[in-house]
C-alpha cells in the first residue's frame, strides 16, 4: 500500500488536531502537530525572557531547542529539551504569543526544514497553517478545515469547561479572531488554502463526518 501524506490546514481551533489524530490512528500513520512546535519554541522563549520580536535571538534559541512530538494515549506529548510541556503550551500565555513567534521568516524556515524531515517518508498526517502550501506541497491529500469563529470559540469553551479550566466565551472569540488575523496577514507563509486543497466546513458537521470525508479522499489515493 502507498504510504501517502495528508496535509490539514485551517484557522485556529477549527478541529484540525482532533480529526488529524483520528485519521492518523486509522491509517497507522504518524501524526505531526506543527502548531505544537511553534508553541514549544514560544514556551521556551517566554521562559528565557527573550523578546519575541527578536528574530535572530529566537533562531539561536530554536537551534538549541529539541522539540519532540511523542505519540501517547490521548494524542501527542510535546517534549522541549526533554521536558514534557504538553499542558503548558496550551495555556493562554503561550496561545496569545505564538503567532508573534511564527511570523518570523528565519523561524519558519527552520521549522519547515524540521517538518519536511518528519514527512520525508510519507505515512504522515500533518496539521498546521502552511502544510499544503509550503511544508508538503506534494501531499496526496490536502484539506482546508473551516468553521465560524462563533463555532470554534464555543467548541474551545466546552473543552475548557470539561477539563475544569477557567473559560470566558467572549474572550475566546476575541483571541481566536486575533490569532486568525495575525496568521492570515503575515508576510511569510500566511494561512491560506492551497489551490488544490479540499475545503471542509465543519460548522454543522460531527467529528465522525469530517473524519469520514478525509478517509474517503485518502482511500482514493492509497
Ligand atoms: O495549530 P495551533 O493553534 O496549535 O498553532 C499555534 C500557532 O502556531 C498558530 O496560531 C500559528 O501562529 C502558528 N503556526 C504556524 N504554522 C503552522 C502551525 C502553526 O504559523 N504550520
Amino acid at each position: 500500500m502507498n504510504r501517502i501524506s495528508i496535509a490539514i490546514d485551517g484557522p485556529a481551533a477549527a478541529g484540525k488536531s482532533t480529526v488529524a489524530k483520528i485519521v492518523a490512528n486509522k491509517l497507522n500513520y504518524i501524526y505531526v502537530d506543527t502548531g505544537a512546535m511553534y508553541r514549544g519554541l514560544t514556551f521556551q522563549a517566554l521562559q528565557k525572557g527573550i523578546d519575541l520580536q527578536e528574530e535572530v535571538q529566537l533562531l539561536e534559541l530554536l537551534k538549541k531547542t529539541e522539540i519532540l512530538l511523542k505519540p501517547s494515549e490521548n494524542g501527542q506529548r510535546v517534549l522541549v529539551n526533554g521536558r514534557d510541556v504538553s499542558s503548558e503550551i496550551r495555556g493562554s500565555e503561550v496561545t496569545n504569543h505564538v503567532s508573534i513567534v511564527a511570523r518570523h521568516r528565519m523561524i519558519r524556515e527552520e521549522m519547515v526544514r524540521r517538518q519536511k524531515n518528519l514527512a520525508a517518508e510519507g505515512g504522515v498526517v500533518m496539521d498546521g497553517r502552511d502544510i499544503g502550501t509550503h511544508v508538503i506541497p506534494t501531499a496526496e491529500v490536502k484539506i482546508f478545515l473551516l468553521a465560524s469563529v462563533e463555532e470554534r470559540a464555543q467548541r474551545r469553551h466546552a473543552e475548557n469547561i470539561e477539563k475544569g479550566y477557567p473559560s470566558d466565551l467572549e474572550t475566546l472569540k476575541e483571541e481566536i479572531a486575533a490569532r486568525d488575523k495575525l496568521d492570515s496577514e503575515r508576510e511569510v507563509a500566511p494561512l491560506k488554502k492551497a489551490d488544490d486543497a479540499v475545503v471542509i466546513d465543519t460548522t454543522s458537521k460531527s467529528i465522525d463526518e469530517v473524519v469520514e470525508s478525509i478517509m474517503t479522499l485518502a482511500m482514493e489515493r492509497i
